[in-house]
């Protein structure tokens, strides 16, 4: 789109959009409800040409990506019209005329605000998880990929080449597990790289790990059933628990990883249990050798089902990982009790929602029926492209410029937490992952609290998680935040953590 520029009346509403960085609600948000009133309310009359995505993005001092963003939701609702090559334009018939209602008052609220009728009790659990997004600042935000360096231009030439004439076989329906090309693959990249020996039937593809650990529990799991989950741990596994009616029984770790005879103890009846051991979600512990065969003791002596999350083993910066525990159980009883569940949100970007599961051979017919029946069997239109991805070799490069990069960047955290933050945090390096714990100095932990010392960062501009926030049964009894390092250049890196010092001394007035 070029920048046209508009007739002076018809620019005056479009120069009182105002975004507000400070604000909870995204920019995208913010921008979509602001134009759609100014439609609602006839300021941009229909018909009338907005200015380009650069144009407005320069004037809100956003990036093109928010507005285009918007933008496309506006088009999507039928607010907006676009003419390839033309410009974008207010629709002449706009939602609001076609079904016969009133203009919305600018000021009856947005459907978000509206009060949600009757829930089931599992829909009402499942609203009150606290979904951890991610956008707006990117010091320290945990859980985020540096995204600025993916080779997106590799990844559209694979795209537009496969894409530009598809076979007929990709564009049916085709088997529920995933495309064969990307479960070859995939199998093969486990082989080569995390030593994980499967035959490639084994693999099912996913939208996602959340969406893997889903359909292993719909199928495996009665309502009821216990399932032993780490504490603290991954917010994003307490969703499919709550919806299949399973009973989440959160068990302490020590510096050896989960403690086993504690599970034994408390619930040895548990049908499952979901495990991140080759590095901890979220404090970076790996499973000690005795600790995996004591789980895998467990699973054998109960039946129960080990679902092993390794969702990040490709970002380890010293030393090799452990055996998976998938691989040490291979050729064993036990070995037909554990899935591994693969994760890209990390390794590539986290919108991407593709994952995996290697299932035991006698699984791979249910778990595919499964998957089917549910019908939320993850789009081809990526498979395709990721295969390739990762055949050419573009994903074992990418991932091993990300290992450089991120190490460079855990470095200059540790060094620049040490010059500016000593007085109240922690910050102790980590051979894997992309972030590191900061533990609150008892000061500030008293003062402040974990959850006090996100809210004060907030308002300075800087996102830090609170290690509460991973927690369901007790509250933590050492205080930390979460620091994510790996989507932050180096030089905001120092600038952040002068920040986030500053923001901690007017907080708590030391
Ligand atoms: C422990 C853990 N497991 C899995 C995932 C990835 O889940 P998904 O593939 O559903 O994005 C994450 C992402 O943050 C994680 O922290």
């Amino acid at each position: 789109m070029t920048a046209t520029p508009l007739p002076a009346r018809r620019r005056t509403p479009l120069l009182a959009l105002a975004l507000d960085r400070e604000s909870a609600i995204s920019l995208q948000r913010q921008l979509y409800d602001q134009l759609r009133e100014v439609i609602l309310a006839g300021g941009l009359a229909p018909g009338s040409r907005l200015p380009s995505s650069r144009a407005l993005a320069g004037e809100l001092g956003c990036s093109r990506n928010t507005v285009v963003s918007a933008f496309d939701q506006l088009l999507s609702e039928g607010y907006l019209e676009g003419h390839a090559g033309s410009g974008t334009f207010v629709s002449r018939v706009l939602p609001e005329d076609l079904l016969g209602l009133a203009p919305a008052s600018p000021h009856s609220g947005t459907p978000e605000d509206a009060e949600a009728p009757p829930l089931s009790s599992r829909g009402s659990q499942l609203i009150q998880l606290r979904r951890l997004q991610q956008g707006g600042e990117r010091a320290f935000q945990p859980g985020l990929p540096e995204t600025d360096d993916f080779p997106f231009d590799v990844w559209a030439r694979l795209h537009s080449r496969i894409w530009r004439h598809p076979s007929g076989e990709l564009l049916r329906l085709g088997a529920p597990a995933g495309l064969r090309e990307l479960r070859e693959a995939i199998a093969r990249y486990l082989a080569t790289f995390r030593g994980l020996a499967c035959d490639w039937r084994q693999v099912i593809i996913t939208a996602g790990a959340q969406q893997a650990l889903d359909l292993v529990i719909q199928l495996l799991l009665e309502p009821g059933d216990k399932v032993w989950i780490e504490e603290p741990g991954y917010p994003g596994l307490r969703g499919p628990l709550i919806a299949a009616g399973a009973q989440p029984l959160p068990l302490p770790l020590d510096g050896e990883g989960l403690v086993v005879a504690e599970g034994r103890r408390r619930a040895g009846d548990a049908r499952a249990a979901i495990v991140t051991p080759t590095h901890h979600y979220p404090l970076g512990t790996t499973l000690s050798l005795a600790r995996r065969l004591e789980l895998l003791d467990w699973a054998r002596d109960s039946g129960a089902w080990i679902l092993e999350d390794d969702y990040d083993s490709e970002y380890r910066y010293a030393g090799r990982p452990l055996a998976s525990l998938l691989s040490l159980a291979a050729g064993r009883a036990e070995g037909a009790r554990v899935i591994y569940i693969g994760s890209f949100s990390k390794v590539l970007f986290p919108s991407i929602r593709l994952g995996y599961l290697v299932v035991p051979e006698n699984l791979v017919n249910p778990v595919s029926a499964a998957q089917g029946a549910l019908g939320v069997q993850p789009t081809a239109v990526i498979q395709p492209v990721l295969a390739a991805f990762i055949e050419e070799g573009h994903f074992a490069t990418h991932v091993r410029r990300m290992r450089r990069l991120y190490a460079a960047r855990q470095a200059a955290l540790v060094a620049a937490a040490q010059a500016h933050l000593s007085d109240f945090l922690e910050v102790a390096p980590d051979a894997a992952g992309l972030h590191l714990m900061g533990w609150l100095k008892p000061d500030i932990a008293e003062r402040l609290g974990d959850r006090g010392a996100a809210a004060a960062a907030a308002k300075a501009g800087i996102a830090v998680a609170p290690l509460s926030d991973y927690y369901i049964s007790d509250q933590p009894a050492r205080q930390g935040l979460l620091l994510g390092y790996a989507a932050v250049p180096e030089d905001q890196i120092e600038r952040g953590a002068e920040r986030l010092a500053e923001a901690l001394r007017t907080a708590t007035g030391l």
